[in-house]
């Protein structure tokens, strides 16, 4: 066999390597992250800003709390305020990142959450399509990477399964099959896969504190 052929041949009975991680809106001492570390878990996303419309304080320290124990791996993401008295989106994306850079704390992506089309967004699908382009246009001009949460159910409610603007962004498939695997995926707003699972959410974690867990292939 050539080399390549032995590559190829390996990797076929190499597991792919699970990458486990959580995101939870309680919060988490350092102690508590550290428990984290030793079960495994090597990435943390944290909401950085609430669907009432303020920054997440209890969140931020559980972001700087999680670098201080070493995690390597923090991403943040925004949960959108779209009922009255809510900000643009530009405005909401520029109060997260501003809280984030004011704090001196680094993340390594925001995720904007899209989800719960009743009760957390418009009717109007044009109107979310627009908000959710101008989050996104807001990320990037402010140098930071942009990804989706959302999935399939949600996406048809808030913006319509055929719509696919954003589907060059990464995507966090929120989808509660408990396993980690992406086998179930059906296709919409033009992802063909995910990139990150949740796939467990509310979990009474062995480190004391309620989570919901990601992975990553
Ligand atoms: C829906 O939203 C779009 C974009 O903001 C707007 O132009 C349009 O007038 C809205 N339609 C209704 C029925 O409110
Ligand atoms: C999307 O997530 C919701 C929970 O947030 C769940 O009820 C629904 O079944 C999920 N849909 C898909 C297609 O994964
Ligand atoms: C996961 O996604 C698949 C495909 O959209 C869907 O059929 C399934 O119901 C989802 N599982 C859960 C638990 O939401
Ligand atoms: C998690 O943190 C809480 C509060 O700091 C603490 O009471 C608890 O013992 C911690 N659990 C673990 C397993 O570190």
């Amino acid at each position: 066999m050539k080399i390549y052929q032995i590559l190829v041949f390996i990797s076929l009975f190499i597991p792919i390597r699970a990458i486990l991680g959580f995101d939870s809106i309680n919060p988490i001492s350092t102690e508590n992250f550290t428990c984290f570390l030793k079960e495994g878990y090597e990435f943390y996303i944290g909401r950085i800003y609430k669907s009432i419309g303020e920054v997440d304080v209890t969140v931020m320290e559980n972001i700087k709390n999680a670098k201080k124990a070493g995690f390597n791996f923090i991403d943040g993401y925004i949960f959108p305020c779209l009922m009255t008295k809510c900000k643009t989106a530009k405005e909401q994306i520029q109060d997260t990142l501003n809280f984030v850079q004011n704090e001196g704390v680094q993340i390594g992506r925001l995720w904007i959450d899209v989800q719960d089309g009743d009760i957390y967004w418009e009717l109007n699908q044009s109107f979310n399509q627009a908000f959710i382009l101008e989050a996104v246009k807001e990320v990037e001009a402010m140098g930071l990477k942009v990804g989706i949460y959302t999935n399939k159910t949600h996406w048809e409610k808030i913006v319509g399964n055929e719509w696919n603007a954003v589907a060059n962004k990464p995507l966090w498939w929120d989808n509660w099959s408990g396993k980690k695997s992406f086998d179930d995926f059906v296709p919409f707003g033009g992802w063909k896969f995910p990139d990150l699972q949740q796939f467990n959410p509310e979990y009474k974690s062995s480190c004391g504190v309620v989570i919901d867990e990601s992975w990553y292939p």
